[in-house]
């Protein structure tokens, strides 16, 4: 038997009782209680795809919500079909709703994924209602992929499938279901043209994982990058490669996005010998992960009044600030050209770190000097033109000795360490740049002729 005490007046101000003391003085309302308690660490689940795994920081958690959002045709609905198919073949209970396809066309991409025979839980539907009718009770699923959102309705709503009120509305009720059953729910999300209004960015503050796939179409490249996890770090990456049997794994992106470079010295005869200028190789950091990246500059006399810049994978204010403290701090006149910056391989870089490494490849670019082949480049510079020390230098050198470069431009360290130049540990020379004018000084102007080797004919034309 509970005691109860009327209350002695309808609240007017806020003061020391009220709440669920009920009134009694000295009983508290909450209950705190220490950071440190019982709760261990989610028991997470994986999915066998460590790209994927890796991105949710390490597996799925029960009770949790992904949003996986991306283009239309990116591959968002392989991916989560392989790793349905994957947890299923790991014996998990796994279930698969398509809002979008029918399910001879799942069926058939099933197939080609070489996935047919996993014990997937496949149905078609877009009523919120039949759904959780479906799943609400003890034979839940440890997983279910909702393919799209986008699809999914509420009957209690009046707007149609896709509006803003729907998206939210079927997503909230989804929401509950994880969290009430513990299973994992994977929210599929296309980004909409019309500037991402009814897109996966209404759903962001509501689930606990944010995943954005992205890649260039033509592209065989994908990246699923982590945006928000409330289970572990941001800005991982996971990379894959979209191949005739779905998407496959690469476990040293590095090695692959420099796959396309001109072979280093000696390989190719003449033909490297004049390695082609404009190009620098920066050395990123990608989430936990150093990733190596080649950066490509075009500088070419404008025939506008405006020059034209075509940035692809970077962000074209950075561009534009760099462009500027060339111009401004080391007299140089890049500004008034065409400039075309594409990161090769599909890969978009948001580390200011790569400053130093795009500036290298327009100089390099706009003198027509190539940046030798064994060097990999980064660092953030500043208005003034300084060159800033970035984090994880140590694992960007690992990365760059291993992949067979032997010297780093790097930012000189700063006031009180020692400076000049150095060997990291693994035999990769580091070479210092102070100020962008160093790297100026460094890239200057090729002879504009090649000299005339000993022997050859001259050409003499006759008047
Ligand atoms: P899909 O997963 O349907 O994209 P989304 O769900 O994000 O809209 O991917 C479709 C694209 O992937 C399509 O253009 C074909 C390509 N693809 C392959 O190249 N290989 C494959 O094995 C599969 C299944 C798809
Ligand atoms: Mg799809």
């Amino acid at each position: 038997m509970v005691e109860e005490v009327p209350r002695a007046g309808p609240p007017k101000g806020l003061d020391a009782s009220g709440g669920r003391g009920g009134g009694r003085r000295g009983a508290p309302a909450l209950d705190f209680v220490a950071l440190r308690g019982e709760s261990a660490g989610p028991p997470r689940l994986n999915t066998g795809i460590a790209e994927l795994d890796r991105v949710c920081g390490g597996g799925l958690v029960p009770g949790s919500t992904i949003l996986v959002g991306g283009d239309p045709g990116i591959g968002k609905s392989t991916i989560l079909l392989q790793a349905a198919a994957s947890l299923a073949a790991r014996g998990s209970d796994a279930a698969y709703i398509t809002g979008e396809e029918a399910i001879d066309q799942i069926r058939l991409r099933a197939e080609r994924l070489g996935v047919a025979g996993s014990p997937v839980r496949l149905a078609a539907a877009s009523s919120v209602r039949d759904i959780i009718a479906a799943l609400d009770d003890r034979s839940a699923p440890d997983l279910v992929v909702i393919d799209s959102i986008q699809t999914m309705y509420l009957d209690t709503l009046d707007s149609a499938p896709g509006t803003v009120s729907q998206v939210r509305g079927a997503a909230q009720e989804l929401i509950a279901l994880a969290k009430r059953r513990g299973l994992i729910v994977v929210l599929v999300g296309h980004v909409t043209k019309e500037g991402l209004i009814a897109g996966p960015r209404v759903l962001e503050h509501m689930v606990d994982t944010v995943l954005y796939f992205e890649g260039e179409r033509g592209h065989q490249f994908r990246i699923l990058r982590a945006v928000k996890n409330r289970y572990g770090a941001t800005d991982e990456i996971g990379v894959f490669e979209m191949s005739d049997k779905g998407l496959v794994e690469v476990p040293n992106p590095s090695a692959l996005f420099l796959a396309d470079r001109a072979p280093a010295d000696g390989a190719g005869g003449e033909e490297t010998a004049g390695r082609t200028a404009g190009a620098a190789v920066f050395a990123g950091i990608e989430g936990t992960r150093p990733v190596l990246v080649e950066i490509q500059a075009l500088v070419a006399p404008s025939l506008l009044g405006t020059p034209r810049r075509a940035v692809v994978g970077w962000d074209s204010t950075r561009l534009a600030m760099i462009t500027a403290v060339l111009d401004a701090r080391c007299g140089l006149a890049v500004g008034a050209n065409d400039i075309y910056l594409n990161i090769a391989g599909g890969l978009r870089i948001v580390e200011p770190a790569a400053d130093l490494a795009v500036a290298a490849a327009l100089i390099s670019a706009l003198n027509e000097t190539p940046v030798p082949a064994e060097i990999v480049v980064f660092g953030e510079i500043g208005l003034s033109g300084r060159v800033r020390p970035v984090a994880h230098t140590e694992a960007r050198l690992k990365e760059a000795a291993k992949l067979g470069f032997t010297e780093a431009w790097v930012p000189a360290p700063s006031r009180g360490r020692a400076a000049g130049r150095g060997r990291a540990g693994d035999g990769l020379r580091t070479a210092p740049i102070g100020h962008l004018a160093e790297l100026v000084a460094r890239l200057g102007p090729a002879p504009r002729r090649r000299p005339i080797p000993a022997g050859a004919q001259r050409l003499v034309v006759a008047p």
